[in-house]
């Protein structure tokens, strides 16, 4: 199978997911090392990961690190589209960089709206509600692609080392593939890697949290980061730690830095091949790999390199929607939107499909199952904070002792505030939106 970034496709089975495609679990070991984790991470909806070790090691020992993230303006904004920005509040809470791509050249390229719709969506509902949501302008960066130069240069340069039977492969592209959707890809990658940038705060580790849809973007993005390293440190078939210059000019010059370095982390038994472009250093292990290439990172761009630490991913499961499938724009009651009147919203919960059974004597008997229930969902992905009162509306369903009307109601009520306070603060949004465009 095929992760399509565009299509709308639902996925049933998450850990299918991961093991096809090499995504690692975001096991409660790791939740368990961050500070206070956010709901979405205590309760698996985050279920996956790319190289997480990374920003879990800067949280752990105080380095800088960075989240960049985008959103498609396609739409109103709804719950499904709510979660990325919690997940973007809690990293900003524990000391992230935040950069956020509003996707205007991708919404353009594949869903047809032109940039002017775009950047009235953006301006006008999805900004103003993440920063009715807790999104704080310090240290927090959002900006255009379709304005963003630095980007767009990134995206046309790191393309070279791209190919078109690659993107093929990728993303089943075709003939009849409009340029613009074909070039969005790299654009995205220009969004992950331009936060590593001298100017936007240099090398280091870089979150990007996405639903799994965005897998393959983020596959390309690390294999081009890996692509344009001057420098690879690996175990060699016969179990030596080598440091190998990737490229062919100044291979001199870069071994001689190599070796400074490795010197200066007192490796002292080091075998210059210069045929070969490598160094093999005798007396290390494969627990120093890490550090010896952080340090040779960070001396790539006096060479013309970037340098650039591989970006790190979280993969979050999608809210299902009321109606039962996929939670979309397109589907007004399939969706509650952030611009919802609470009494629209209620309305939605109140048609909403449940894990109840077919008569109230039925339910009380064998009680109704809320890992069917959208309902439940609501509480879990958005309205339920305490992981003990979750835990009571989930026995209290399998014990039957509650039922469906009530707990719609309980829903209503938990989402009616959600959204007056969003409503309130979404007000006062508009005056300070200017301080997020720096
Ligand atoms: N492609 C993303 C979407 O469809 C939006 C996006 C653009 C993005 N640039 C990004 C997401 C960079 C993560 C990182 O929603
Ligand atoms: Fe869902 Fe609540 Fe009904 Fe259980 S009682 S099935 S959680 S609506």
């Amino acid at each position: 199978m095929k992760i399509d970034p565009w299509s709308s496709t639902t996925y049933q089975d998450y850990s299918r997911l991961r093991d096809e495609f090499g995504i690692q679990e975001f096991s409660e070991n790791i939740c368990k090392d961050l500070p206070h984790p956010h709901r979405l991470l205590r309760r698996g909806i985050v279920f996956g990961h790319r190289g997480f070790e990374l920003i879990n090691n800067a949280i752990q020992n105080k380095k800088p690190w960075a989240i960049l993230t985008g959103l498609m303006p396609s739409g109103k904004m709804h719950l499904g589209h709510k979660m990325v920005i919690d997940e973007v509040i809690y990293y900003q809470s524990i000391g992230a960089d935040i950069f956020i791509a509003v996707a205007d050249i991708e919404a353009f390229a594949t869903r047809g709206y032109t940039l002017e719709e775009t950047n009235e969506m953006a301006l006008h509902d999805y900004i103003p509600n993440y920063i009715a949501l807790g999104l704080k302008p310090e240290n927090c960066h959002i900006y255009f692609q379709s304005k963003h130069q630095d980007v767009k240069d990134l995206a046309y340069i790191l393309g070279k080392k791209v190919n078109w039977s690659q993107m093929v492969a990728t993303y089943g592209f075709n003939s009849s593939t409009n340029m613009t959707h074909i070039f969005s890809p790299l654009v995205q990658t220009g969004d992950i890697l331009h936060v590593q940038l001298e100017k936007f705060g240099g090398v280091r580790p870089t979150l990007v949290p996405v639903g799994v849809d965005q897998d393959p973007h983020i596959r390309l993005s690390r294999d081009i980061a890996q692509s344009h390293r001057l420098y690879n440190v690996t175990v060699t078939k016969d179990g030596k730690i080598g440091v190998f210059v990737k490229v062919d000019d100044n291979v001199d010059t870069l071994l001689e830095n190599a070796e400074k370095i490795l010197h200066d982390l007192h490796f002292v038994d080091l075998k210059k091949i210069p045929d070969y472009k490598a160094i093999y250093i005798q007396n290390a292990t494969e627990e120093d790999i890490p550090k010896i290439d952080e340090i040779l990172s960070q001396s790539e761009a006096k060479f013309g390199g970037y340098g650039f630490v591989l970006p790190s991913a979280t993969f979050h499961r999608f809210i299902t929607g009321l109606t039962g499938d996929k939670m979309s724009s397109s589907k007004p009651e399939s969706a509650i939107f952030l611009t919802d009147t609470p009494q629209e919203a209620r309305k939605k919960i109140t048609n909403a499909k449940t894990g109840g059974a077919v008569t109230l004597e039925e339910q009380k008997k064998h009680g109704g199952n809320p890992s069917e229930c959208m309902i439940y969902e609501l509480f879990v992905y958005h309205l339920i904070e305490d992981d003990k009162e979750l835990e009571n509306i989930y026995t209290s369903c399998k014990n039957g002792e509650q039922m469906c009307g009530n707990c719609k109601k309980h829903a209503a009520e938990c989402m009616d505030k959600l959204l007056t306070e969003i409503q309130e603060k979404r007000e006062k949004a508009q005056d300070i939106i200017d301080q997020y465009f720096k």
